[in-house]
């Protein structure tokens, strides 16, 4: 975060991709930690509206911010649940009290897809350790269960922009350039990702639409 006593000039604006991803890190839903960019709350509440899912599967579950911020959207829309995965269980107390969310903890290659039988609008998010390798096994693993009209968001791109594309084996967008190709029926919805500027979010190219 920006120093609270820095001099800053009269009316300067100054901000950027590094200080939002800083910014980030900061964001709390309802006091909670929900490690999301702005941009993406905002089309967050867009997509949960427009698209009504009955279910959400989360797959980067943390604190359970972000988890809580999706089942309060789901409230407004008076249906859905979400089944949110992650691999350590370190929910928060006020997220875990919530009746539309179900936690799974032993992670995204444990859970069973049979769980979906039965819904019949279901979006996915991709939001855990943005290696390659699981961002990959994830888009191949869940793109099955994504319902038509509806999304499989894949979070984070945004790590190449940074200069952690290395760290993180190539990341998402590594993952994206070899899914997309061989999978006709999603597309990248550029009225989400360019919504603010192109690839204006954190996850870039990583609103897939399913035709
Ligand atoms: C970026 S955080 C998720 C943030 C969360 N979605 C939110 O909105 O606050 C990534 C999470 O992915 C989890 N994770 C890592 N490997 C995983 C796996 N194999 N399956 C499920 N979750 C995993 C990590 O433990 C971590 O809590």
């Amino acid at each position: 975060m920006f120093k609270k006593n820095r001099i800053i000039k009269e009316e300067q604006v100054q901000f950027s991709i590094d200080s939002i991803y800083r910014g980030h890190h900061e964001v709390t839903y309802k006091g909670i930690k929900a490690i999301r960019c702005p941009f993406d709350y905002v089309i967050y509440q867009m997509i949960i509206n427009e698209v009504k899912p009955d279910l959400v599967i989360e797959i980067g579950t943390n604190i359970g911010g972000g988890a809580l911020y999706i089942a309060d959207l789901l409230d407004m829309n008076g249906k859905g649940v979400i089944h949110t995965i992650d691999i350590v269980d370190m929910v928060d107390a006020k997220v875990r009290e919530h009746n539309r969310i179900e936690f799974f903890t032993k992670g995204w290659l444990d859970y069973d897809l049979e769980l979906t039988k039965g819904f019949n609008n279901i979006l996915v998010i991709e939001d855990a350790s943005h290696f390659y390798q699981d961002s990959i096994g994830i888009l191949n693993k869940f793109h099955n269960v994504v319902s038509k009209d509806s999304y499989f968001i894949v979070e984070d791109g945004i790590i190449n922009e940074l200069g952690l594309e290395k760290d993180y084996k190539g990341g998402p967008l590594k993952a994206l350039r070899e899914f997309l190709p061989n999978h006709p029926e999603f597309f990248v919805d550029r009225k989400w990702c360019d919504m603010f500027g192109i690839n204006a979010t954190f996850n870039v190219n990583g609103y897939l639409k399913k035709k």
